[in-house]
């Protein structure tokens, strides 16, 4: 059987990192809240915030952000249930929990904020089975399960839950190829390997994962063009430098992939004029793909200049290391 690849041609000339270019288009991003595109992701604020406020660290920039302001909004956010919503007035969830905390943890200020309240929250959502649903309406994804075991390993709170059953959960989610999907027999997808590779080196587990199958799985996602998709037949996308890069890095593999064909891919997908990274070449940019297209050059090579990310919590490594995580890697 033949599989089609789908795939785009990169144009002729790369450019160079244009990282002043990326630090201007985050900060009036976070900036310019009248701006269209800043109105219609109310929805995710939370993590957008994360997502800038983390690729400006990587840039050595986060003192030009606004810290107070940043930390009254996260502390709006926080509802009497301990969650942590998008935007305020928003319903809680374990996704923009997590991304709260990575931003207290990036600004040291894990003090503003009920720590217990939020423990009990993420303890509360995990189910029977150790899976966890991603709010009060029931939503279950092994996204959650990685946001429920991150949040809780940064405020060094994962006594707060079951974490064998958890990690059992997530090993129900592992398919034939080595790659994991969202909940017991679904399909693999780069973003949900980075999740479940995440959970289980944080809680001490890689050794349960088949390591060469499901890296020849990840380096299987780089395409003729250097960039990588995340799926089988999909197009290359800039995040997918992350989600895989990340998963191949925590397993010891990441020389599988052609390093200089991904960073020209990469390069390539930058707004030469206006900065930020696009999913691919010419596309609209965004904080979103422009963390990724960051972390996935931090982690691909050192003369970048951008400080080390760490590929368990997608947050630069001093901060990790500030605060005595030993997330674990296989060699
Ligand atoms: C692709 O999404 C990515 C995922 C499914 C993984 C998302 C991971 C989290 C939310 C955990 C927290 C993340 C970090 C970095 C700390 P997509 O909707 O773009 O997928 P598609 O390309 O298949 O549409
Ligand atoms: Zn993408």
């Amino acid at each position: 059987m033949t599989t089609v690849k789908h795939d785009i041609e990169l144009p002729s000339n790369i450019p160079e990192l244009l990282l002043e270019k990326h630090a201007n288009y985050l900060i009036s991003y976070g900036t310019n809240k009248d701006e269209y595109n800043y109105s219609q992701t109310e929805h995710m604020r939370m993590s957008g915030m994360y997502w800038g406020l983390t690729a400006l660290d990587l840039m050595g920039k986060l003192e030009q952000t606004n810290k107070e302001e940043v930390l009254e909004f996260i502390k709006q956010c926080q509802s009497d249930s301990g969650g942590i919503s998008a935007s305020m007035q928003h319903d809680p969830h374990l996704l923009y929990t997590l991304s709260a905390i990575q931003i207290l943890c990036m600004y040291d200020a894990l003090n503003v904020i009920n720590v217990d309240k939020i423990v009990n929250y993420v303890k509360e959502r995990q189910q029977a089975d150790g899976s966890f649903a991603g709010d009060q309406w029931g939503e279950v994804d092994v996204r959650f399960s990685f946001c429920a075991v991150a949040t809780l390993s940064l405020l060094n709170r994962l006594d707060a839950i079951d974490v064998e059953k958890a990690v059992q959960f997530v090993l129900k989610c592992m398919n034939f190829d080595g790659g994991f999907g969202s909940k017991p027999g679904s399909e693999s997808h780069a973003g949900l390997i980075y999740c479940c590779t995440g959970l289980l080196s944080i809680t001490g587990h890689l050794h349960l994962i088949d390591a060469d199958r499901l890296g020849w799985w990840l380096c299987e996602r780089q395409l003729p063009s250097g960039g990588l998709n995340g799926r089988p037949e999909k197009l290359p996308d800039v995040c997918y430098s992350w989600w895989v890069l990340s998963a191949l890095t925590i397993l010891g593999r990441l020389h599988w992939i052609d390093k200089k064909a991904l960073i020209d891919y990469i390069l390539t997908c930058q707004d030469v004029e206006s900065g930020g990274f696009s999913d691919r070449p010419g596309d609209m940019v965004d904080p979103f793909h422009t963390l990724f297209g960051l972390t996935a050059l931090s982690l691909l090579d050192k003369n970048f200049s951008l400080k080390p990310i760490n590929p368990t919590y997608c947050m630069p490594e001093y901060i990790i290391d500030r605060l005595g995580l030993k997330p674990s890697r296989l060699d």
